[in-house]
């Protein structure tokens, strides 16, 4: 039998925001891990829940939102608001969020959600944040009972790994910066795939939302700054409007 070699695709993963997926090349790829990373209030909650309702709605792929801030109900109201129907979708099978209590995060966390997630053949995985998870990293990691940076990295890291073990879900990982960062960790930003940067500035003395991609492997992606909305629909990006 005559073989022809043909090139591997990657598949890609429409995020569905509007004027984002082309600073991409037209989305996520298929299994990586991407950093969503910004100061308090600039829309990382809101982007990763519109990324999972659009999966879910327009492209029936199943999605887990694991949450260690805020609680299931405050979540899902959020979404509402925006016309994100979290409770349908979830009785049709096709979401689920996760509430993980910070009090009882152990090494172990990371393979509940792996299972979780390879069990209900989820395609799309949100988790908020990484942050949240360093900052209670296990005491099995510590020395002793002072939480070091390196506990903390080693942690982080392990963690991030372990969640490839999920070729065929695509991840945003939530990580809460101060200005200046792109992690509070320092180790997650090197570990992921790509990084959307948000930021929350005053220009001219207006406060306005804009977006960047810090980092996009195997993609030629927009090295701009975009300016970004957060409208009654969701999230808005205007691609091309921005300054590099
Ligand atoms: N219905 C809405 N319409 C327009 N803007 C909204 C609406 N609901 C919330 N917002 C805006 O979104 C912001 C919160 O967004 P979000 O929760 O995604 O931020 P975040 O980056 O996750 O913050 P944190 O780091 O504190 O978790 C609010 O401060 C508000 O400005
Ligand atoms: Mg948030």
């Amino acid at each position: 039998m005559k073989r022809t070699k043909k090139k591997m695709e990657s598949v890609i993963i429409k995020t569905g925001i509007k004027g984002f997926d082309e600073l991409i090349e037209g989305g996520f790829k298929e299994g990586k891990i991407i950093l969503l990373s910004g100061t308090p209030g600039t829309g990382k909650s809101i982007f990763a829940m519109e990324y999972l309702y659009n999966g879910a709605s327009k492209f029936g792929e199943r999605g887990l939102y694991v949450t260690l801030e805020e609680k299931k109900d405050a979540l899902i109201n959020q979404a509402m608001q925006f016309g994100w129907d979290f409770k349908e979708l979830e009785k049709k099978g096709l979401l689920e969020v996760m509430e993980i209590g910070i009090k009882s995060i152990t090494e172990r966390t990371v393979q509940d959600i792996v299972r979780k997630a390879k069990k209900g053949k989820i395609r799309r995985l949100v988790l908020d944040s990484i942050s949240s998870l360093a900052i209670n990293t296990p005491t099995t990691y510590l020395k002793t009972s002072e939480l070091t940076e390196m506990a903390v990295k080693k942690f982080v890291y392990g963690f991030i790994n372990d969640l490839r073990q999920l070729k065929e879900t695509t991840s945003l990982i939530i990580s809460q910066t101060v200005d200046g960062q792109i992690s509070s960790d320092g180790v997650s930003e090197f570990v992921c795939d790509g990084i959307i940067y948000i930021m929350y500035e005053a220009i001219a003395g207006q406060y306005t939302r804009s977006l960047m991609i810090r980092k996009m492997r195997e993609t030629r992606n927009n090295p701009d700054i975009h300016p970004m909305e957060i409208t009654h629909k969701g999230i808005v990006v205007h691609p091309g409007l921005g300054e590099s």
